[in-house]
């Protein structure tokens, strides 16, 4: 398959409120599961380098673990200080229990 989605792991490993870091082409993903919809970010605040599949995820929102600021994960929006910047979101689709995503980054 040549349309850029990879598989990224199985629904089974991340559980309704739950998320995981993965490794995709040396890249750490964030894959969060919001009341059964998966999504996935950047996994590395844009802040400083902490990763945010250690910190709190509550609803929509990741907070992370270093310095507090909130993500939303379905859209990357930050929405506290101290990070600035918008964490860069990624397409998933799921195929049967296969989670894909594509690595092309979207901007919101
Ligand atoms: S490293 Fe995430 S808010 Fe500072």
């Amino acid at each position: 398959m040549s349309d850029g989605y990879i598989k990224v792991g199985e629904i089974d490993a991340v559980l309704p409120g739950k998320m995981k870091c993965v490794n995709v082409n040396g890249r750490r993903i964030l894959l969060a599961n919001v009341d059964g919809r998966f999504y996935a970010t950047d996994d590395t605040c844009t802040h400083e380098d902490a990763s945010l599949s250690t910190g709190f995820l509550k609803g929509e929102l990741v907070k992370c673990p270093l310095h507090g600021s909130r993500f939303n994960v379905c859209t990357g929006a930050v929405l506290d200080e101290p990070a600035e910047i918008n964490l860069k979101t990624y397409p998933v689709r799921l195929e049967g229990k296969n989670i894909m995503i594509a690595l092309t980054a979207s901007k919101i």
